[in-house]
């Protein structure tokens, strides 16, 4: 018997479905039963306390924990309806689909250009260097970059700034055609004006991809999320309208997060 996602919420088109999710590093438990739907319409955030769980679970979405030799994934996951962890599922295809962006930004020591066009390319998604020079410019004006970088498109991407990075990074994400994006702290590196252009541009990809974002800055959980979950020690205590979460928390746990209580 699976279990339904903790709260309801107002449905719109799920992209992703958890169910009864655990997760095992070794034999210590990391994620306790979690259930959750992913929508395509709104940006969902993950909040709670360092270790509760977030990048772990948001790891299971795209089968990153597949690199961790200890960890371990019960339940059930899909996308569009589909088990990613069944046998048939192409990891390579599936990264791809549900593509990540990290707390540190982290482009390949290549120039921009070839950050952006090195996915496109092994994915056959471009019939030539015209089409790929295309694919890039579209990439990089997605990702809110092209004004900035249009005239350096082959200096290194290491050269940028920490918000440039981390955009030239969306823009890598972008560039393969995902549907679902998940970014692990995509700001907690960068100054406020670098936060605010991230933030901005969450707002313009909102719709074209499901995006899940782990935050550990409410005020940054308010503003750009439209559905907010709050894990506490491996839980998914509550999940539901981002507003209804800050202004009117049903559960006792998730109202001492977020008055500041602990964490
Ligand atoms: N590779 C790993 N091997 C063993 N244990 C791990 C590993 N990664 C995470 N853990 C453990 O799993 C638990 C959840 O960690 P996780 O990184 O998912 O938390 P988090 O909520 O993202 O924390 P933070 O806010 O600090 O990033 C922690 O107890 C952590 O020590
Ligand atoms: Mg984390």
């Amino acid at each position: 018997m699976m279990h339904e996602p903790q709260t309801l919420v107002p449905a719109t088109e799920t992209k992703m479905t958890a169910r009864d999710v655990n997760v095992f590093y070794g034999d210590k438990q990391a994620i306790k039963g979690v259930s959750i739907d992913v929508d395509m319409d709104n940006v969902t955030a993950f909040i709670g306390p360092s270790g509760c769980g977030k990048s772990t679970f948001l790891r299971t979405l795209n089968r990153m924990n597949d690199t961790v030799a200890s960890a371990r994934v019960e339940g059930t996951i899909t996308l569009d309806g589909e088990n990613i962890y069944a046998s048939s599922m192409d990891v390579v295809q599936l990264r791809a689909r549900v593509g990540m962006v990290f707390q540190k930004p982290n482009p390949f020591p290549k120039s921009i250009y070839e950050n952006i066009a090195y996915g496109p390319r092994i994915h056959g998604l471009a019939s030539g260097k015209a089409d790929l020079d295309i694919i890039v410019e579209k990439s990089l004006r997605r990702a809110g970059l092209w004004d900035e970088v249009k005239d350096r498109l082959h200096d290194s991407g290491t050269a940028l700034s920490g918000g440039q990075q981390q955009r030239l990074c969306i823009g890598r994400a972008i560039a393969v055609e995902p549907e679902v994006i998940l970014m692990d702290e995509p700001c907690s590196a960068l100054d406020p004006i670098a936060t605010a252009k991230i933030e901005e541009l969450i707002h313009e990809l909102r719709g074209r991809y499901a995006i899940v974002i782990v935050t550990h800055n409410m005020q940054q959980a308010a503003r750009v999320s439209q559905r907010t979950a709050f894990f506490h020690l491996g839980e998914l205590v509550e999940y539901g309208v981002t507003s209804d979460i800050f202004t009117n928390p049903r559960q006792e746990r998730t109202k001492d997060y977020i008055t500041g209580r602990y964490g």
